[in-house]
């Protein structure tokens, strides 16, 4: 592929030789290594956030915040990654999708259901392609339900809301630090915790369950991150100014080129985007398909990301009606984003999705129906 969606970010590698040497001097390669505790430390400064734990990917973020906040009845969405929903369901939490505001991307507050409101003990919103949820309404609709919010914040390294980190809101958010991801250790992933005592938990459920003493105190996993994925994070952490200015750089350019031709995700006000992801929606799926299609065949390739939506699947819980996740599913696509691409790449691939929409509509009529 000539533009592929996606290409993780490397730094000059003799500065991953130097930190592997120091490694192997010190032949400590994980449970707490000194690579890990930089990390943290650099990591919560750059961020702002007080009570974070590295772990081994974003998945296992999820798993320890559910485990640690002690669910056992979620409500979420089904517009989101498989990883929301399945760690959910591999820790037998019983759960309950609710929809999507078909412009933000995210759990729309005014369609919960009360019952199920009544019903569960958390919610489980997630920053859709780090576009903040509505976080002040759910922190009072989490109050008045005595519910636990967990924030899937996969997307959402260096997002701030209201000139602080967004990751701050509900009683935990989890990062994933993947390879694709704007900022990331190879594997990896981190919770952010509301409370200390959480942080302190999520150490143990993380090592085993183990306390100080090598025995087990709480049921629990392993989830540490390696000295060399830490070593990683070291390194791409020199670069991440760069590559935070450089995608939101990208971002604005696609959305300036692809304005008056595609519709975009409505961003949540006062709300600083870190060009994670660059997504367009479509007038239909039909639409979609035909310059999909077409990318494909000049190398430019894009992502349906989440398709399908997960309440189409009958494969985690029980299918309600939910038309907007629904739709969105059906008419968003992810185009290429990533640090080694340039403005002149972003103009070729524009200048190609606006030809072939030009074609598509002549023939169909702008608004040709799903
Ligand atoms: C919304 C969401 N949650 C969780 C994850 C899982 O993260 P990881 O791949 O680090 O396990 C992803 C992955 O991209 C994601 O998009």
């Amino acid at each position: 592929m000539k533009y592929p969606i996606v290409q993780p970010f490397l730094p000059e590698i003799g500065l991953y030789q130097q930190q592997i040497t120091e490694i192997f001097a010190r032949n400590r390669l994980t449970n707490k290594g000194p690579c890990e505790e930089k990390l943290t430390e650099k990591l919560k400064e750059y961020l702002g956030v007080e009570h974070l734990l590295l772990v081994a990917n974003g998945t296992m973020a999820l798993h320890i915040a559910y485990q640690v906040m002690g669910i056992t009845k979620a409500i979420t969405t089904p517009f989101t990654f498989a990883a929301t929903l399945g760690a959910l369901r591999m820790q037998n939490i019983a759960t309950r999708f609710s929809d999507v505001c078909q412009n933000t991307f995210n759990l729309d507050p005014n369609k919960l259901d009360s019952a199920d409101l009544e019903w569960a003990d958390a919610l489980v919103p997630v920053h859709v392609f780090a576009n903040p949820c509505d976080v002040e309404v759910i922190d009072n609709i989490a109050e008045r339900y005595q519910l636990k919010v967990i924030y899937d914040a996969a997307h959402c390294f260096a997002s701030k809301y209201k000139g602080e980190s967004l990751l701050k809101y509900g009683d935990c958010a989890t990062l994933s630090l993947h390879a694709t991801k704007l900022f990331h250790t190879v594997e990896g992933g981190a919770v952010i915790f509301k409370h200390k005592s959480d942080l302190e938990k999520a150490k143990k459920i993380i090592n085993f369950g183990q306390n100080g003493q090598q025995v087990p105190i709480l049921i629990g996993t392993n989830a540490k991150m390696s000295e060399m994925h830490a070593a990683m994070g070291l390194c791409v952490f020199d670069y991440v100014d760069d590559i935070l200015a450089h995608r939101v750089a990208l971002f604005n350019h696609y959305k300036e080129r692809l304005n008056h031709f595609l519709n975009f995700q409505h961003w949540k006000p006062n709300t600083s985007t870190n060009g994670a992801y660059l997504t367009v929606l479509f007038n239909n799926e039909r639409e979609l398909l035909y310059v999909r299609e077409h990318l494909d065949g000049m190398g430019i390739q894009t992502r349906r990301y989440f398709y399908p939506d997960l309440n189409e699947l009958n494969l985690y819980c029980e299918h309600r009606d939910l038309p907007c996740s629904q739709l969105i599913s059906r008419t968003v696509l992810c185009l290429p984003m990533y640090y080694e691409l340039q403005l002149s790449d972003v103009d070729y691939i524009c200048d190609n999705i606006i030809a072939l929409l030009k074609r598509f509509r002549e023939v169909n009529g702008t608004k040709a129906s799903l």
